[in-house]
């Protein structure tokens, strides 16, 4: 593992950024050097980094020279501008926008299921959609004991999945409500305290959204399975942080709570959380903050032969973005 590494960060002002520099930190990752990008907005603020303030740069050009790894979340347009900009420049980038993961050339990580891809990378490596990853860490480990076919999932979205504008728009209208005024709208097209938009991303023509076909594809990609179907409808919900899942599986194979159970038990990067006895169950309150993502409600699908029902729940910031980027960076160190 190499120790001295220069990493930037693209979009570090960012509510996925701000995660990005204390998971680096956290996780005693191997850099020497941290270089905070954002928009000239940004230019001059201090973001705190192992008990120092380091200066935030506006991002240009010229902001790659020596940086090995660059982390990217400033979204999809700068990535495409910027990050070939930074491979030009020698560094590798981990992209955490959709500009790069449905490229052929480009591998598309969550390292528990699939760290090798990160070895075949010609300088961009992407990080998939955050409800994508939470859905694949608990499908994954039952698709290993049972063979998955196709789902059938509702996502719950917490708003700061839409940046940090998300927790603005919810906290302002909660005040607004409560002082018996207008509530007033500037991030999405309908009220979103008190309420649950069955919207996320731009529709596509035959009605699915962009972010609902994203579970489609980058799901085959990343679990290397190109027959796989998932009918999704993604809902925000008025939750500040952490992402949850509805999932109805069928499977190739015979399924057993009890043989589901032990996949999920024996998977790194996700805990059982299923005691409906006492209530037991993940809830995006718990998970706030949590590396792991927890499942729970497994039971047997009544509508399917093979099936299974599920609740899946993670933090989106963490383990759906910032902590998922840093563990591919830590396999680039090792490269
Ligand atoms: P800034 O804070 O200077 O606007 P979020 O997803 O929480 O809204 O954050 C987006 C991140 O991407 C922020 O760090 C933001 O910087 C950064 N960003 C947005 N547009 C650009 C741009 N054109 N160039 C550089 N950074 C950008």
């Amino acid at each position: 593992m190499r120790e001295d590494l220069h990493i930037a960060i693209v979009g570090a002002t960012g509510a996925v950024g701000v995660e990005m520099i204390k998971t680096l930190e956290r996780r005693n990752f191997p850099a020497s050097q941290l270089v905070p990008l954002a928009s000239a907005r940004s230019a001059g603020k201090t973001l705190p980094f192992r008990g120092e303030n380091v200066a935030v740069q506006e991002l240009t050009r010229d902001s790659f020279a020596g940086v090995d790894i660059a982390l990217f979340s400033a979204g999809g347009g700068t990535s495409a501008e910027f990050a070939p900009v930074a491979v030009e420049a020698g560094a590798v980038v981990v992209d955490n926008s959709s500009a790069f993961r449905m490229d052929d050339s480009v591998p598309l990580v969550v390292p528990e299921i699939n760290a090798a891809a990160v070895g075949k990378n010609n300088g961009i490596i992407a990080n998939p959609n955050c409800s994508t990853i939470v859905t694949v860490m608990a499908l994954n480990p039952l698709h290993q004991a049972f063979g998955v076919k196709r789902i059938f999932a509702s996502t719950y979205q917490a708003v700061s999945g839409s940046g940090a504008m998300g927790i603005v728009e919810l906290e302002r209208q909660v005040g607004e409500i409560a002082a018996n005024q207008e509530a007033t709208r500037e991030v999405y097209p309908h009220q979103i305290a008190f309420n649950v938009l069955p919207h996320v991303d731009v529709f596509l023509d035959d009605g699915y959204t962009k972010e609902e076909m994203k579970m489609v594809h980058e799901s085959r990609k990343i679990m290397d399975l190109p027959e796989f179907k998932a009918s999704v409808t993604c809902v925000r919900v008025p939750v500040y942080r952490a992402h949850s899942i509805a999932v109805s599986a069928e499977f190739e194979k015979q399924v057993s709570v009890e043989e589901a159970r032990k996949a999920i038990i024996t998977a790194p990067g996700i805990d059982l959380n299923d005691d409906i006895a006492s209530n037991g169950y993940p809830l995006p309150l718990d998970l706030t903050g949590k590396d792991n993502c927890q499942v729970g409600r497994i039971r047997k699908d009544c509508a399917f032969d093979n099936g299974l029902s599920f609740w899946v729940a993670g933090d989106q910031l963490l383990k759906g973005a910032a902590l998922n980027t840093v563990q591919i960076a830590e396999e680039v160190a090792k490269l």
